[in-house]
């Protein structure tokens, strides 16, 4: 089933997050028809777990730490998520990358603790623009997989994948939706390569500048198996469009 994910990252109070979710449910009809996840900050996800009961629509986190506990300021482990209700956790955002300096190091060691943990990564992986332009996306996209299933390479069925080009993101110039099934396609390939007994459960999502307008053509293409929404999942009716766009 493809899967449709909102992340707020550092947007909405809890007060914000109950109106949304109220608005929002009013749209969501048939969730069984395809999955819908949100992924407010860590504050929100109490109460979002709460509104979100029975309603179908699942519950995620943007970010989390690999050890259950410990002595780690400012950090949540994945204990705490599910405790909350969170099945997903986006790990290796380009956020997290390249605004907070995480390693592909780092970044694997959270996608062990996720699948140690029983909660369904999503790792984030692509291009910078100078990789693009130097012709290094597929080499990039590879090192990011690699690096991030190193030691979990049986385990590939129980993530999924977002290809986000970190030019795309939050700049309103999408990837086109061929560029997007070239780079989806190959990471199927990789994937093969890594884990060749996968039963084929790890969907790719794109990333980057999806907009209620454009949503539809990249999910005409059956490689595209999802979205991850940054932008435009804000508003709900928005969000809302682009989850009904095929
Ligand atoms: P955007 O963000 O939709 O605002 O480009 C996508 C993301 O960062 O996941």
């Amino acid at each position: 089933m493809r899967l449709i994910a909102a992340n707020w990252k550092m947007h909405k109070t809890v007060s914000e997050t109950q109106d949304y979710i109220k608005r929002f449910l009013k749209f969501v009809e048939h969730p069984e028809s395809r999955e819908i996840l949100l992924c407010p900050p860590f504050t929100s996800l109490y109460v979002a777990g709460q509104l979100l009961e029975g309603s179908g629509v699942k519950l995620g986190a943007q970010n989390c730490h690999y050890e259950k506990q410990g002595a780690f300021t400012g950090e949540v482990s994945i204990p705490m998520l599910k405790e909350l209700g969170c099945e997903y956790v986006i790990v290796g955002h380009s956020e997290r990358r390249h605004i907070f300096g995480e390693s592909d190091e780092l970044i694997n060691k959270k996608v062990v603790a996720c699948l140690e943990e029983g909660i369904r990564p999503i790792l984030c992986v692509g291009e910078k623009l100078e990789d693009r332009e130097a012709g290094m996306t597929f080499k990039v996209v590879e090192a990011q997989v690699r690096l991030a299933l190193s030691g979990v390479e049986e385990h590939t069925d129980s993530i999924d994948i977002a290809y986000e080009p970190v030019w795309a993101i939050g700049t309103g110039v999408p990837a086109t939706p061929e560029d997007a099934v070239a780079v989806h396609r190959f990471i199927k390939e990789v994937l093969k390569d890594i884990n060749p007994k996968a039963r084929g459960k790890t969907r790719i999502l794109y990333g980057g500048s999806v907009k209620p307008h454009n949503a539809p053509e990249f999910m005409k293409h059956s490689e595209i198996e999802g979205l991850l929404v940054g932008g435009a999942s804000l508003d709900p009716e928005a969000f809302a469009q682009i989850v009904y766009s095929f």
